[in-house]
Order: structure tokens, then C-alpha cells, then sequence
């Protein structure tokens, strides 16, 4: 029997239908009925030989999907409905008692929470096989000097070690932030059914035992309204897309001629289809474009679920798309960061080139004069007009004479030119967290341990 007398519109079910995405829903489906049945019978609300067929079904039905000889069939709304018409088919009435006790609400909510830790950890340990590959990078590249930037201008140089651990810090956090995204999942919402409990005294805690949650949600109207862990783990997946982006924009810039800092292996850049010399950075343009769309889904979702009244409401379906999106593009992201700079050429010479400009050094020349017990604002207008009359004249800092010097300040000597002499103003930079070598290994002994 059906309360409806009509079928239902082409375009509704088309609109309404989620079986298009969900599928992939469907180990955590399987796994969680298993685990549901298994609680029937042990609450003695079905029979141990009950418990058995759904089991046996269910594995079969797992099998089926495995080997791709699953059949969907037309009325299949979602992966749930389809999941529960199989095991009917193959074990006969007995199928129709999997559902006891459960609504697709909470169903839906723990098949998620699954699917987000399984993912959660998924993109944590990519994360920590990027952030291995810098730190590799790093120690083999220890003392390469390049300048460091701001606003894009040439600042103080650094060591390319120093560089790539700063990625390494962002993954890091990344990582800790997935870590959260799986803490927000620990808590089982199936037993809530549709949304004020079931009228069945459930043990909620042995399911949760079997499916590897740390315990029960306290409240079954949260529990099937409940899509924060989605939105936590699109938030902990847009910021590591945007340092994604932010590595892949560099690239971009260090290996293009003008730069010539860098250049990416044949296996991670593309030929023009009418420029036969050129060797395009496309991967790393692409990084730095997928950024706003992981965003978008964070900012979509948040549309979705704001103002959304309690409890389940169908508006909840879009939380698929969104998150299956996002985390696929994650991984492709980070799985072809990796691959990028596991396979990346530096160029020593063009980047100690660049790096040995000595107008960066003003800073180092500033400090000099405040050793010596000049104000540091007034150092820095005594190296700002330094900086001018160099330029003015066409020299170098260091081409600057004594006496031109002095004109300037009487506390500068020799020593000013020890400042300048090449690699000088590097190992300068001794304090905590700074680019002197030896606070650079200090920081790959910090890094290293900060990762499994
Ligand atoms: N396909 C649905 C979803 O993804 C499953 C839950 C349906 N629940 C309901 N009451 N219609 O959200």
C-alpha cells in the first residue's frame, strides 16, 4: 500500500533523488547495519537466526558492491532504501526487520560521521606525506640562499630550507585541524531515529563499540540535526587548499624565466599546443585555483544548514556534493603537491643571484648603528639615505667609500662592510625561529617530531 495515488514527477524524483552521489556511502551503510542488526538481536528485540540472515545479506550485498555487480534499481531513492530492497530480495521478510528501531535520519547522520572520519584521516596522513617531502627538500637544501619577499619585493634573504618550512608549519596545523574534525565525529547519533529516540530500549553503546565511536550522542534531536564534523572538516579542508594555493602561486612565479628559481619535472607541467618551447606550470596553476572552490563548499554549506529549523530537514541531502567534492579535490591537491615537489629542480645560482643583491642588507646595516647605540628609527633614516646616494651614484652599498660613510654617520667603519660581505646577513639572523642555519636545524628537529 502507498499513501500516494500518483507517482511521483520525473523532475521531482530527479530533484529529490541522492543516489547519484551517495553511493559511496555504501561500505559505511553496510558496515553500520551489520552493526545495527547485530544490536537487535542482542537487545532481543529481533532472533539470533534473524540476525544471521541479515548478516549473511549483508555480506553479500557488500560483495555485490565490491564487484560492481550491484544492481541499482528505479525506485532506489538514496544508497540507504537501496541498500535495505537488496537485502529484502535475498532474504526474504526477514529484510524488512533491518529498519527496526531506525529511521534514515540518524541512518544518514552516522553513515556521514563515518564517511568524515574515514576521510578526516585520509587527508591527515596525505598531509604528513607532504609535509615529509618539504622536509626532505629542506634538509637538502639547507644553506641555499634566496631572497625572501615582501609585497613581492625583494626583503632580506633566506635559506630555501627556511622557506619550505614555513609550508611545513601550515601542514602541520592542517593536520591538527583534521585531528579535530575526527574528535567532532566521535559521538554515534544512530539510535536518535527519526528524531525523539525509538521506541525500542536500544544499546546504543554496543553499536558505537562496533563502529569505532567514542561513545553516544546525548540528544537524538541534535543528533540527527547535526552536520557540524561536514562543516568542520570542508573548514579544516579550505584553509589547507589555501596554503595549497599559496605554494602553488610560488611555483608558478619561481618557475617562470624571470624568476628562474625552480623548474617542475616533465611528469607535472604541459607543452602550449602553438608554442613548441614553452613549458607550462599548469599543476601548480591549478593548485592555486582550487582554493575557492573547497571554500565555496564550505560557504554553500554553511548556507544551507543557517537558519534550518530542527530537525532533519531534506535540505540536509546537499551536504553530499559538497563534501565528496571537497574531499576529493583535497587529496588530488595534496597527492600532486607531493609528487610536484618531490620532483622539483632549484637553481642554486639564480637564486644566490637574486639573493645577493646587498639592498636587503639596509635592515642588517640599521642594527649596526643600534649596536652601536643609535636609536633604531634614526638608524633607519641614517640607511635610508645610504640606500639613495648608492643609487643616485650608480653603486653598490658596499661601493659606497669611507669617506661617503661618514658623510652619512660617524659610528660607520669596517664593520659596515663586513655586514655586506656575502652570507653575512644569513647567519645574522640567530634568534628563535630565524633563518641562521642553526635555528634552522633546530626548527627540522621540531618539524620532524611534530609528524608520525
Ligand atoms: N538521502 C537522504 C539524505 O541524504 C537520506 C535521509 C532521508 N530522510 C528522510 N527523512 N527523507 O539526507
Amino acid at each position: 500500500m502507498s499513501r500516494f495515488a500518483e507517482p511521483q514527477h520525473d523532475d521531482f524524483r530527479r530533484l529529490n533523488d541522492s543516489i547519484g552521489f551517495d553511493r559511496r556511502l555504501a561500505p559505511f551503510d553496510v558496515e553500520q547495519s551489520r552493526a545495527h542488526a547485530s544490536m537487535l538481536a542482542a537487545s532481543g528485540i529481533i532472533a539470533g537466526s534473524e540476525r544471521d540472515e541479515l548478516h549473511r545479506a549483508l555480506d553479500r550485498v557488500q560483495r555485490e558492491l565490491d564487484d560492481g555487480s550491484f544492481t541499482f534499481s528505479a525506485g532506489d531513492e538514496d544508497i540507504h532504501m537501496a541498500i535495505e530492497r537488496r537485502v529484502t530480495e535475498l532474504a526474504g521478510a526477514v529484510g524488512g526487520k533491518l529498519h527496526t528501531a531506525r529511521s534514515r535520519n540518524d541512518q544518514v547522520a552516522t553513515d556521514m560521521a563515518m564517511y568524515v572520519r574515514a576521510r578526516a584521516g585520509d587527508a591527515a596522513g596525505a598531509l604528513a606525506g607532504l609535509a615529509h617531502t618539504l622536509i626532505e627538500l629542506a634538509e637538502r637544501h639547507l644553506d641555499w640562499p634566496l631572497p625572501g619577499y615582501t609585497h613581492l619585493q625583494r626583503a632580506q634573504p633566506v635559506y630555501l630550507s627556511h622557506h619550505l618550512l614555513a609550508y611545513v608549519w601550515m601542514l602541520v596545523r592542517d593536520r591538527e585541524r583534521f585531528r579535530l574534525v575526527t574528535d567532532a565525529t566521535a559521538l554515534l547519533p544512530l539510535g536518535a531515529g527519526a528524531l525523539a529516540g525509538v521506541n525500542f530500549d536500544t544499546d546504543r553503546r554496543l553499536v558505537a563499540d562496533a563502529l569505532g565511536f567514542q561513545g553516544v550522542s546525548a540528544n537524538s534531536i541534535d543528533a540527527v540535526s547535526n552536520r557540524d564534523f561536514v562543516l568542520d572538516y570542508l573548514a579544516a579542508a579550505a584553509t589547507c587548499a589555501t596554503h595549497l594555493s599559496r605554494l602553488g602561486a610560488e611555483l608558478v612565479l619561481f618557475s617562470s624565466e624571470e624568476f628562474g628559481f625552480c623548474e617542475l619535472s616533465d611528469a607535472w607541467s604541459s607543452g602550449s599546443s602553438i608554442m613548441p618551447q614553452k613549458k607550462n606550470p599548469d599543476a601548480a596553476e591549478l593548485l592555486r585555483a582550487k582554493a575557492p572552490r573547497v571554500a565555496g563548499h564550505l560557504v554553500a554549506l554553511h548556507g544551507v544548514l543557517h537558519g534550518l529549523p530542527l530537525t532533519y530537514n531534506k535540505d540536509m541531502q546537499e551536504d553530499k556534493e559538497h563534501l565528496f567534492d571537497t574531499a576529493d579535490t583535497l587529496e588530488l591537491c595534496l597527492s600532486a603537491a607531493q609528487g610536484m615537489m618531490g620532483s622539483i629542480a632549484f637553481k642554486r645560482d639564480r637564486m644566490a643571484a637574486a639573493a645577493a643583491d646587498e639592498l636587503p642588507a639596509a635592515t642588517d646595516i640599521a642594527d649596526l648603528l643600534v649596536r652601536r647605540g643609535l636609536p633604531f628609527r634614526e638608524a633607519h633614516g641614517v640607511v635610508a639615505g645610504l640606500v639613495r646616494a648608492a643609487l643616485d651614484a650608480g653603486k653598490s652599498l658596499s661601493g659606497l667609500a669611507p669617506d661617503e660613510l661618514a658623510a652619512h654617520s660617524p659610528l660607520l667603519g669596517e664593520e659596515y662592510y663586513a655586514v655586506l660581505r656575502d652570507g653575512a646577513w644569513l647567519e645574522a639572523k640567530v634568534s628563535e625561529g630565524g633563518t641562521s642555519l642553526a635555528r634552522v636545524r633546530e626548527q627540522l628537529e621540531q618539524a620532524r617530531a611534530c609528524l608520525p
